[in-house]
């Protein structure tokens, strides 16, 4: 685990977390449990906030990208820390509307965007829509016709650049689904288009060039190329942008494969793509862009662990131990759609020495149903209580409830309290959309 002053072992070697004894919360809410460390959520939103304000005047805002972690409980503290967000679906709109969320702190994003969401978009008032298509330009403008409004936008470029973990690769083309490319043209060919469209407003682009990403030269690289970009496109057209958005993909700790990144360095990351944006506009004679970034897993994903409760252990003899649990891909579904990879510990030892390498099996029925292969673990009895780290991002908010699993509840957790922010659910919310129809009854 990333120690932290809100996550260690106490002197007995029991699991805290947000001032909290993980085997007491287990207890007391039940398992699996989401725990949610919410010193940790606003001190990373702080880091990048206060980024922005000290090496670039404030001119910008951190955008927490909610898809690594939706709930209204997580939006007001966003808000309550003074960022905005981005929503990829009328569903994350709605659940930021509804927990008060100021809708000009909001982006729209989506490389399909509904055109009832674009509706949704327009009428709460979003501070911009990202664009990923010509006819989501021409229906937004349509939308905004109807409504006598007009609608900041932003264009979704790709500058080429993919980044994975610890590479990153530059490509002429690419195969992405999202965004227009910078290098085969049509990047400038749907700026063209969308300066024509009287009811949107053209402020400037946005990219993203992917998630959990540790090398800080394929920020820069991308801030370097967006700038161009901006240059070349003001050369061409006339238009200067005067928004560029960086997107989010900051990388976490999830096993020792990754560094152990502190607020520091999360900081610098930031200070380095900052450096990049300002020496560029100086050297193009181009107007400092508002700067926005949209982090997310790097805001949620360290504060959350996932307590479990151990069932079954079955050891294949020379080939491979299991240790179940009563979670699952159905509530953790990273290692079955992309082999992650996690730590995990015993929350009453924490210090024990790990003696096995095990599987946390999950109870769906599903052979690749792993909550992670190759841990290395203590000892471990059936009822034992096993915290698995880092699974704030990409856990609750890709949940499903496969084999008509409950989605479980998630705490958080600050100075010692608890408070539940999604309900666990029951059998009732599992039934709730079934209907049977006349003929079958
Ligand atoms: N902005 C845009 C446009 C994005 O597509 C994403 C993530 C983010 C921001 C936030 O990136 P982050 O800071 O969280 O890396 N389900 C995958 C991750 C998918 C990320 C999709 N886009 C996973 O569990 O690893």
């Amino acid at each position: 685990m990333n120690e932290r002053k809100t996550l260690y072992a106490d002197s007995e070697g029991q699991l805290i977390i947000g001032g909290c004894r993980a085997t007491e919360l287990a207890k007391e809410f039940g398992t699996p449990l989401y725990v949610f460390d919410e010193a940790y959520i606003r001190s990373m939103m702080r880091v990048y906030k206060n980024t922005l304000d000290e090496y670039y005047d404030g001119y910008g805002n951190v955008l927490y990208a909610s898809k690594a972690f939706s709930c209204e409980a997580v939006y007001r503290i966003a808000a309550s820390e003074n960022i905005g967000c981005d929503a990829v679906s009328g569903g994350e709109l709605y659940t930021a509307l509804k927990a008060g969320f100021d809708a000009a702190h909001i982006y729209m994003h989506g490389n399909n965007k509904l055109y009832n969401e674009l509706e949704e978009a327009v009428s709460a008032g979003v501070g911009g829509i990202v664009l990923d298509s010509v006819s989501e330009a021409q229906a937004l403008d349509e939308i905004c016709a109807r409504s006598g409004k007009v609608q900041d936008v932003l264009i979704r470029i790709n500058p080429g650049i993919e980044a994975h973990t610890h590479a990153f690769v530059q490509t002429a083309r690419t195969d992405s689904k999202f965004g227009f490319s910078i290098s085969d043209g049509s990047a400038l060919e749907v700026i063209e288009q969308v300066l024509i469209l009287k009811h949107i407003r053209l402020k400037g682009y946005h990219c993203h060039i992917g998630s959990q990403i540790f090398e800080k030269q394929s920020f820069v690289l991308a801030a370097e190329k967006m700038m161009n970009f901006i240059s070349d496109i003001k050369s061409k057209t006339g238009f200067e942008a005067t928004v560029l958005n960086m997107g989010g993909g900051f990388g976490i700790y999830y096993t020792d494969d990754d560094p152990k990144l502190k607020e520091n360095d999360y900081a610098s990351y930031l200070k380095a793509l900052i450096d990049c944006v300002k020496h560029k506009a100086e050297e193009l004679s181009l107007k400092r862009p508002y700067l926005l970034i949209e982090p997310g897993r790097s805001i949620v994903g360290e504060s959350g662990i996932t307590l479990y409760t151990v069932g079954t252990i079955k050891d294949i003899p020379g080939i491979k131990k299991y240790i179940a649990v009563d979670g699952g891909m159905f509530e953790a579904p990273r290692y079955a759609l992309y082999q992650s990879k996690y730590c995990a510990v015993n929350a009453a030892d924490v210090n024990a020495p790990a003696t096995q390498v095990v599987s946390i099996a999950g109870k769906c029925c599903e052979s690749g149903d792993l909550v992670a292969a190759d841990v290395k673990l203590s000892d471990v009895k059936s009822g034992d209580i096993l915290a698995v780290f880092s699974t704030g991002a990409y856990h609750y908010s890709m949940a499903s409830n496969y084999n008509r699993n409950l989605i479980p509840a998630a705490v958080l957790v600050n100075e010692g309290k608890a408070d539940i922010i999604v309900k666990r659910q029951d059998y009732e919310d599992i039934v709730r959309n079934d209907v049977v129809p006349e003929r079958l009854k």
